[in-house]
């Protein structure tokens, strides 16, 4: 295929997107540098979150398929993937009747975000079941930007705070803070799946090719998305679930994802598995990882290379981000890697 010509002075605009442990958005920059002489006039996203990377492309003009395991990744994507829809569903959304204080959601919420606020979403998230299926995940995708921005977490629903500790600047109304997320004008939808990452690429048709494949699978063993989002997909599914003890988790139905493990090895056959399965489906592979993984730089690039082909790595340091200070002591940085690989053809060991 031929390398994509970018439009003079086309850029993505950014916009909102959800608080995300992972997000790329302060490496895209460096992701969209590093593919610059790549061609990707198609992409596939294969660990989306929170849908950054792969509006990046869509809005640079890219078709994009994306995918997440977790709904509420899945759907803010495809939220950030579909055209912009009328400005009256975004006004009627704001206007919708709450739900009763008593609602099971305003259970779910709590602790998270005030009762009013949650009344106010709930009362959002049943009017989005009256709109339109392509004007939807635009707003269930608006609805969890707003509720990020009232919430009392720092990006994730794993840590419980009272009901009355919800700190006073995330009292406003929630109503005020809806708008719509920054859609790429003219283009038709990207598609986006929500499935385990390997058993897509295990589906995919043998003659299923795109220009380039985006990695960028959980690296810290310890982040465990479906733990840490549940009251997003909650918000999407609302599904009245059983939720479990002081922080409302949902019911577990993820499949356990092979990458958020402690053992190298586990995340090292991760790796291989992903990297033979995608074999003959893309000539580009772009892989995002950190030195925060239980595998290091060197083995990386083997496994690269040998399932693979030949590779590029880029290394990025910022400051430690943890909030933690013994982790900031002990160590300042924390390095991201993106491996670019040019894939060989089908191996025939493989
Ligand atoms: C590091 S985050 C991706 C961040 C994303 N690139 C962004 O900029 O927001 C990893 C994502 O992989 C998803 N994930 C984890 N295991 C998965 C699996 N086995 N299959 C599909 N998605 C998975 C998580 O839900 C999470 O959204």
């Amino acid at each position: 295929m031929q390398q994509k010509m970018k439009p003079k002075g086309r850029r993505a605009k950014l916009g909102k997107s959800i608080k995300y442990l992972g997000s790329k958005s302060a490496v895209l920059p460096s992701i969209m540098k590093a593919v610059e002489h790549v061609p990707h006039e198609t992409v596939l996203d294969l660990f989306a979150g929170s849908g950054r990377v792969a509006h990046a492309f869509h809005c640079l003009g890219s078709k994009v398929v994306a995918n997440d395991y977790l709904v509420a990744a899945a759907t803010v994507t495809q939220g950030l993937l579909s055209p912009q829809p009328e400005a009256r569903y975004y006004e009627e959304m704001a206007k919708a009747s709450p739900v009763p204080m008593n609602h099971w959601w305003c259970d779910a919420a709590e602790g998270y975000i005030t009762r009013e606020n949650a009344a106010a979403i709930g009362g959002m998230r049943l009017y989005v079941d009256t709109v339109p299926p392509e004007a939807r995940a635009a707003l269930l995708g608006t609805l969890m930007v707003a509720l990020g921005r009232v919430d009392a977490c720092v990006g994730q629903y794993a840590a419980h705070l009272h009901g009355d500790s919800v700190p006073a600047r995330t009292k406003m109304d929630v109503r005020t803070l809806i708008e719509p997320l920054q859609h790429a004008p003219d283009m038709p939808a990207g598609k986006v799946a929500c499935s385990e990452a390997q058993a897509l690429v295990d589906s995919l048709p043998d003659d299923f090719h795109v220009d380039l494949v985006y990695l960028d699978p959980p690296y810290t063993p310890t982040v465990n998305y479906p733990r840490y989002y549940h009251l997003l997909d909650t918000l999407v599914l609302f599904d009245a679930p059983v939720t479990r003890g002081k922080t409302k988790k949902r019911p577990n139905t993820h499949e356990k994802s092979p990458w958020i493990s402690s053992k190298a090895h586990a995340v090292e056959e991760a790796l291989i598995k992903l990297m033979v399965g995608l074999q003959g489906h893309t000539s580009h592979v772009l892989l995002s990882f950190s030195d925060e993984s239980t595998l290091s730089k060197d083995r990386l690039v083997q496994i690269l290379l040998e399932h693979g082909g030949s590779v590029i790595a880029h290394e990025h340091r910022h400051p430690a981000h943890v909030g933690k200070r013994a982790d900031l002591r002990k160590r300042p940085y924390v390095a991201e890697y993106l491996f670019h690989v040019r894939m060989r053809g089908r191996s025939l060991a493989t």
